[in-house]
């Protein structure tokens, strides 16, 4: 542990010096020289990761034999070949004198390569050294961005992996509808990782505001500074923006979104006067809870009808089974069990339940079941008492969840 913190943070210590190098290109560094910078830094970071992984490289070697190095017995490396020698071409054409051969806005282009290094071995880091500290979905978080290693386990329950990947093609705007708990997030995690795109997920609530997404000026000793916010970050570097529960954040600030959700795909930066477009793999996802809303808090028809809408619920039986199963490390047995009677507990919903069992609380009951409490301990704690204050209702669940661990009493 203590050794990836120290990595994690020689990879931060490089990514100020990126940030830093980013300011002096937006204020009009010489490509030259910035090649000769980025490249210098790409190396540093990938001398970071040998020392790191304790494989040897030669003291003059270079950014591509550094990377050969890394590369050797540790194939996933291959992730950031193209990266490095994207550095290593714009260095050669400069050389060469050919900067006809150079692609469009080579500077941004460079800092762009940079920055995706960083994520990706920073993520590495973190997600091979720090495992323990994760979270169960596995992910990386860097400065906002997420990159997913790992896969995270998802079970497809109907078409949604080629529905998404359709409007991933088109990079339309996609809303995921459906009740808490049911797998929005797990699924956009997936597909994040499939296409082996950054994920930046906001939770958004009631004070949310405009700044919160798009940026805000800091304060930094005798300077402001702008900080883009999460939203921007994603736009600029092509991430996939996750607004998880949109309707709790001011309609104000719903609106920030819509230059973004037309073809134009822009969004304006009021507070810096400009408006950028965003990145060719930028794309905007929100999460919508229909059951939750009121007629005070509903998205507006004129947000919802921009996005592609995918309808999600709780899985059938036996897929369901198969996750408790996996995500509880539980026996069959017990899953399928806790997996009916929540099928059971969820007609319950017209009685005045405003929630009904998720699949979330099946996991977590399997979980406390699989530690050592008995099952109906289990499903009152992680099911029964979260769902209602209502002693008569409660009563009533128990009632059937008795019913599928009878050995119980
Ligand atoms: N189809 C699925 N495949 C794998 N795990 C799932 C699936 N659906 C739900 N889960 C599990 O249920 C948990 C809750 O799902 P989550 O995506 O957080 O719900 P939501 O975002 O809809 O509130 C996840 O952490 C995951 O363990
Ligand atoms: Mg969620």
């Amino acid at each position: 542990m203590t050794q990836s913190i120290g990595l994690i943070s020689a990879l931060d210590g490089v990514h100020v010096r990126i940030e830093a190098l980013a300011r002096q290109q937006a204020a009009g560094m010489a490509l030259p020289q910035l090649v000769v910078a980025g490249v210098e830094e790409a190396a540093a970071m990938l001398r970071i990761m040998l020392a790191a992984e304790h494989k040897p490289y030669a003291s003059d070697a270079d950014l591509l034999e550094l990377w050969r190095a890394l590369v050797k017995g540790a194939p996933h490396w291959n992730t950031i070949r193209d990266n490095c020698r994207e550095l290593i071409f714009y260095q050669n054409c400069l050389i060469a004198e050919r900067a006809d051969a150079l692609p469009a806005q080579p500077e941004r282009m460079v800092i762009h390569t940079l920055r995706h290094i960083y994520l990706y071995l920073r993520s590495h880091a973190e997600q091979n050294n720090g495992d323990k500290v994760m979270s169960d979905t596995k992910m990386a978080e860097s400065n906002g961005l997420r990159l997913l290693i790992d896969e995270p386990f998802y079970e497809p329950v109907a078409n949604e992996v080629r529905v998404f990947m359709a409007a991933w093609g088109r990079r339309l705007p996609v809303m995921l509808k459906g009740p808490t708990g049911c797998g929005k997030t797990r699924f956009l995690e997936h597909m994040a990782w499939r296409l082996k795109r950054p994920l930046v997920t906001v939770a958004c609530h009631e004070d949310l505001t405009s700044s919160d997404l798009v940026g805000r000026f800091l304060i930094e000793g005798n300077e402001t500074v702008w900080q883009d916010g999460p939203l921007t970050k994603a736009v600029r570097e092509g991430a996939i923006c996750y607004l998880d529960e949109i309707v709790e954040a001011r309609t104000d600030t719903t609106v920030v979104i819509h230059p973004l959700t037309d073809h134009r795909r822009h969004l304006p930066i009021e507070k810096l006067g400009v408006e950028i477009t965003a990145h060719p793999d930028f794309m905007l996802v929100i999460s919508y809870n229909p059951g939750y809303q009121t007629v005070l808090k509903d998205l507006k028809p004129s947000t919802k009808q921009r996005f592609v809408g995918m309808n999600f619920n709780y899985p059938p039986a036996a897929v369901e089974t198969r996750i408790v199963m996996k995500e509880a490390s539980m026996d069959e047995r017990r899953a399928r069990a806790l997996v009916a009677a929540a099928g059971k507990a969820r007609n319950l919903k017209d009685q005045g339940l405003q929630e009904v069992t998720s699949t979330r609380a099946l996991i977590y009951a399997g979980a406390l079941m699989v530690a050592g409490l008995d099952a109906l301990e289990a499903c009152t704690v992680a099911i029964i008492n979260p769902q209602t204050d209502d002693p008569e209702l409660a009563e009533a669940l128990l009632e059937i969840f008795r019913t599928f661990f009878p050995e119980q009493g």
